[in-house]
């Protein structure tokens, strides 16, 4: 099964993501988090990626396709995937089916996380991440049992640099420029589900199961 997540900042495509994947026994790809690790290792693609993710601005898509293409056209990809993040544009949209087209693949199946504005910033701007292993927390709708400490791993929690109420505005004015209109894009072709991201974790991983086993809307 090859399958979007899609959502503004903070909808919470990375910590539904990590159940899908688990589950479903598909590599989770997020183009975010493949960007973090390139600018903490300083590669190329790092450095050209810093300033844009600072402000809160989209990565260029050739930059972006490019790292897609590389990514899916790996082993691990061919029983299904689950990309996080990406497309994020329409013409990563179309770069993507172009991608998939050359190995007859497709996209089965686009998870929407709806949320509104308001509980958007508040999730952003408390969220806590795991410097080890990657996992996610919230200071008040997730929080880890020690303050600060992994509860999987133990590690060190950080605050992402770009998830200062400042940056996120950002953020979500390219959401809504650049992003929404996949919406309609993949609407249009069947695939979509609208979920409400707004409940609380579990029942939103509910509500994705019974999506990803059961028809679109
Ligand atoms: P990326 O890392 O993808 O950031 P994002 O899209 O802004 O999304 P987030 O990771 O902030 O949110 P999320 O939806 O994963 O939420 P989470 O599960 O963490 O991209 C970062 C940057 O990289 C971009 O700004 C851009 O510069 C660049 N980039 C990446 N991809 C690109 C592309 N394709 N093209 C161009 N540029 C690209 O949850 C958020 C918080 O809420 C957490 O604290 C969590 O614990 C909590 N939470 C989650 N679900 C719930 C719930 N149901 N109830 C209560 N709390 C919840
Ligand atoms: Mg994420
Ligand atoms: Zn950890």
């Amino acid at each position: 099964m090859n399958v979007l997540i899609m959502g503004a900042p903070g909808a919470g495509k990375g910590t539904q993501a990590a159940m899908i994947a688990g589950e479903f026994g598909i590599p989770h790809i997020s183009t975010g988090d493949a960007l973090r690790l390139a600018v903490d290792q300083g590669t190329a693609m790092g450095q050209l990626a810093k300033g844009y993710m600072e402000r809160g601005e989209l990565v260029p898509d050739d930059v972006m396709n490019g790292i897609v293409r590389e990514r899916l056209g790996q082993d691990d990809c061919r029983g299904g995937f689950l990309l996080d993040g990406f497309p994020r544009t329409v013409p990563q949209a179309e770069a993507l089916d172009g991608i998939l087209a050359e190995s007859g693949r497709k996209i089965d199946r686009v998870v929407y996380l709806d949320v509104d504005r308001e509980l958007l910033l508040e999730r952003v701007t408390g969220r806590r991440v795991c410097r080890s292993c990657g996992a996610t927390y919230h200071v008040r709708f997730h929080p880890p049992a020690k303050p600060g400490v992994c509860d999987k791993c133990g590690g060190e929690l950080y605050q992402r640099k770009d998830d200062s109420a400042e940056t996120v505005r950002t953020r979500l004015e390219e959401y809504d420029k650049k992003t929404a209109p996949l919406l309609a894009y993949y609407r249009e072709r069947g695939v979509l589900c609208r979920i409400d991201g707004a409940k609380p974790i579990a029942e939103v991983s509910e509500d994705i199961r019974r999506c990803l086993r059961g028809p679109a809307e």
